[in-house]
């Protein structure tokens, strides 16, 4: 194949550490689509450099040399890529530390390691006049980081909502449909490699926190700020809610949320969230992701596809392999910023507590079946300056002196809503602690 200038194609040698879920979807759809990702590159690319800590029986390493110690691909002059596919943030962190300090560029999909040490990693590759490039590590397969740093370079973000954790997706959705149990679900996800090596990072939603500050910081022209996230996961998400949701006309879906403020800061919030059933996001299922983006100028976009699992997520990876074989030989200023902004520019800005934040709710009490005590509910509401947009009493079970209550509230400040709930929870008509799920209409 020549070059675009009808010369030999420039070579580009890929180191790839870590044969695992996504290490071997890279390495086959690298062989296997090769023809076309070396036409879309202008390059030829070859794998010369494995390093695993054991072989994957998928694939064919044949002819190429590999290393039980992955430091080794980090120091091999030859290799001109490394692709980090190891995951975790203590070894991986120094591998890309010393791949970097070696002048490689490199390729991750590792969104814990970028979105906890990316700021430090991004100085360090900008020293040695190489690029960290981390497409795969939010939502899988889609191409969301390029879409946000290339495709809408036009607009102010005003927000992003994204489903951004494949399992966690997963388990609300078989949960909701087939009233399977939540355990049961997760590890099926396990088995299907879509969660984390440890799953509280997907169930209790730090997965998707990671993702959300990366996605934030390309939004917003941000540094990343992982440690200002509020996080909440889904463990507490209960079959009845899913379905009174649904019965309201709602979906529950476990979001992560940036959003700039008119009046200064910004929001990072990852929890579940009920969201109108007639918005598209809200009819995402299963391990699917998606994250919609509204920016000033282009106004509402949707970006959907697989969020995790082995060729999906090694389809970003590769693209990031393109994106950087093309730029080798291009000179370093005319790089593409790490997080898509002049990085000398990046300003922190203020992340809001979540106690400052406005949604509105969902509210599930279990209430004593006797005439007026909703009255005293809604009243104390009220003097809080929440209003209710619907109310719904079922039917007591046999024998339950309580029933449960589902509201729905206007938007409210959430510590002015905390404070009239636990008014709420010392009636003595109020059994058990009062749900409460945000609610976001995304428009
Ligand atoms: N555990 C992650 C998820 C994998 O379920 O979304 C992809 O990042």
């Amino acid at each position: 194949m020549k070059n675009l200038e009808g010369g030999i194609l420039k070579r580009v040698n890929i180191g790839i550490c870590g044969l695992g879920t996504v290490g071997s979807g890279t390495f086959n759809v690298l062989k296997r689509n090769v023809d076309e990702i070396n036409a879309r590159a202008n390059s030829q690319i070859e794998i010369t450099h494995i390093g695993a800590r054991r072989e994957n029986p998928l694939c064919d390493t044949a002819g190429i040399k590999v290393s039980r110690d992955i430091f080794d691909v980090a120091n091999d002059p030859d290799v001109d890529i490394l692709v980090e596919l190891i995951g975790g943030t203590s070894v991986a962190l120094d591998l890309i530390s010393q791949a970097l300090r070696n002048g490689k560029h490199v390729v991750t999909a590792n969104k814990a390691l970028i979105a906890e040490h990316g700021n430090t990693l991004f100085e360090l590759a900008r020293e040695h006049k190489a690029t960290l490039s981390f497409e795969a590590a939010v939502a899988g397969g889609i191409p969301i980081i390029s879409a946000l740093r290339e495709g809408l370079a036009a607009n102010k973000v005003e927000w992003l909502a994204g489903i951004i954790n494949g399992t966690g997706n997963f388990i609300l959705t078989e949960m909701r449909d087939k009233g399977r149990e939540f355990a049961d679900v997760l590890a099926q996800a396990q088995e299907l490699g879509y969660a984390e090596a440890d799953p509280t990072f997907d169930v209790e939603g730090i997965d998707a926190a990671h993702k959300l500050v990366i996605l934030a910081a390309i939004a917003f022209g941000a540094p990343l700020q992982f440690d200002k996230v509020f996080t909440e996961g889904i463990s507490n998400v209960l079959p009845e809610d899913l379905t009174y949701a649904q019965d309201l006309g709602y979906q529950i879906k476990h979001l992560g949320i940036a959003r700039r403020r008119d009046s200064g800061g910004i929001e990072l919030r990852v929890h579940p969230t009920l969201v109108p059933s007639a918005q598209l996001i809200a009819n995402v299922d299963g391990v699917m992701n998606a994250v919609l983006v509204k920016g000033d100028a282009v106004g509402s976009t949707l970006y959907y596809g697989p969020g995790a699992g082995s060729e999906a997520t090694a389809s970003a990876v590769i693209a990031d392999i393109v994106r950087v074989s093309r730029s080798i030989g291009v000179a370093s200023d005319n790089h593409i910023p790490h997080l898509g902004s002049i990085d000398s520019k990046l300003q922190e800005p203020y992340v809001l507590p979540i106690t400052e934040v406005e949604t509105a709710y969902y509210l599930r009490m279990s209430v004593l079946d006797r005439p007026g005590v909703l009255s005293t509910v809604t009243q104390i509401l009220s003097d809080a300056g929440i209003s209710i947009e619907a109310l719904v009493q079922k039917e007591p079970n046999e024998g339950e002196p309580h029933v449960p209550v589902i509201l729905l509230t206007s938007r409210a400040i959430e510590k002015r809503l905390v404070g009239a709930i636990e008014e709420i929870e010392k009636l003595d008509t109020i059994s058990d602690k009062i749900v409460r799920i945000r609610v976001e209409h995304l428009n």
